[in-house]
Order: structure tokens, then sequence, then C-alpha cells
């Protein structure tokens, strides 16, 4: 299913708001989030998911249904310091209305696919929460290799225990 995809992403804009709002600002969706954010964290979250792209150091997506163009979740990349060294991080989310077509999974290989020509660093990390199911398969079978458990801070002050998946950019697909 991830082959064939249903899925388009867009640039994050400033028109979507409303749409984080669903993803972040709700309980069912920010189970393994730490719970659903407050309108001043999720407007603070929109302009740095707005300005992540010009500031070179990653791209937020809106995942579109290529048929209707509705709006359907977010994936998205950016640089941190990880274990002392520079890497990428990815994140997804899909709305519950759309979950179980395979989209986070279709929509995370196309991330993934515009971030391996462009990426200055080698390795790509995921940190799904130890009982994100969905999550972890997606890792598993995107090929991300799980290295530890580990304690994970989402969102500040929020600890996670979580998987740390990692990919290598720079291998050949
Ligand atoms: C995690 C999330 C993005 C998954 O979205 P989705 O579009 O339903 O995911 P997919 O349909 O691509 O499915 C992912 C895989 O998980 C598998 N899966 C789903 N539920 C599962 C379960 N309970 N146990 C094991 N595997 C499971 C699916 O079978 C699928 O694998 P397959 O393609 O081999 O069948 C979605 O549940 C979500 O947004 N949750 C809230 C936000 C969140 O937790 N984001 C992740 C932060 S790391």
């Amino acid at each position: 299913m991830f082959g064939q995809s249903a899925v388009r992403l867009e640039p994050w804009s400033k028109d979507d708001l409303a749409l984080l709002q669903k993803l972040m600002g709700d309980a069912a969706m920010t189970k393994h989030l730490g719970g659903p954010e407050s309108l001043d964290k999720i407007v603070e979250r929109q302009t740095r998911y707005e300005r992540l792209a010009e500031s070179g150091n990653g791209r937020m997506f809106k995942i579109v249904d290529k048929a209707t163009g509705e709006p359907m979740g977010s994936v998205g990349y950016w640089e941190r310091v990880w274990r002392g060294e520079d890497v990428y991080e990815i994140g997804w989310s899909v709305l519950v209305g759309f979950q179980g077509r395979g989209i986070a999974g279709s929509a995370t290989a196309e991330a993934i696919s515009t971030l391996r020509p462009e990426a200055k660093h080698r390795f790509l990390h995921a940190f799904p929460s130890i009982d994100n199911a969905p999550s972890n398969a997606i890792c598993r079978k995107l090929g991300f290799t799980r290295l530890e458990e580990c304690d994970f801070e989402f969102p500040p002050g929020n600890l996670m225990h979580c998987n740390d998946w990692q990919l290598d950019l720079f291998a050949s697909v």
C-alpha cells in the first residue's frame, strides 16, 4: 500500500491552523503525545510549522487526499541534536477519520523521498511511544532500525517512553 500513493504532500501554510487544532487539540489524537495542547501552544506551533521550510532546517507538510483535496494530517522533519550528533527527526499525524488506510505510511515515505536528496545529515530518527503500535509498525515497514528504548521529552515538560528508530539517509535505496 505504501507504494501506490493516495496522498499528496503540500507545504504547511498559514491556512492550516484549523487542521493543526484538530491534530494537536484533541484528546484521542494526542493520546501518545502528552495530551491536547492549549490554543496558545497550537498557535506557536503553527508559526514554527509555517517558518520551518524558510529556516532551511526541515519541512512540514499537510497530507492531502489526492482525489478530493481534503486535508488528512501532517508529516514533517526537522534538525535536532541527538546523543551529541546532528540528525533529523520525523513525525506524523493522521486524523481519526482517515486512519487505518495506510495514509501515514504513504505520506511518511513521500516525506523521506523529499528529504533524501537534500539531507545534510546521515541519520533520520523517529521516537514513537512504545505503546503506539501503528507508528512503530510504520518505522519497521519503512526500513528504520530500532536502536533502543529511551525517555524522550515531548512536548517540553512531558517525558515519554519511546523507541528510538533510525534510518540511514545516505544508504542506496
Ligand atoms: C500513528 C498514526 C499516524 C497512524 O496513521 P494511519 O494512517 O492509521 O497509519 P497506517 O494506516 O499507515 O498504518 C500503519 C501500520 O500500522 C499497523 N497497525 C495499526 N494498528 C496496529 C496495531 N494496533 N498493532 C500493530 N500494527 C498496527 C497497520 O496495519 C499499518 O501497517 P500495514 O500497512 O502493514 O497494515 C495515527 O494513528 C495518528 O495520527 N495517531 C495520533 C498521532 C500520533 O500518535 N502520531 C505519531 C507520533 S510518533
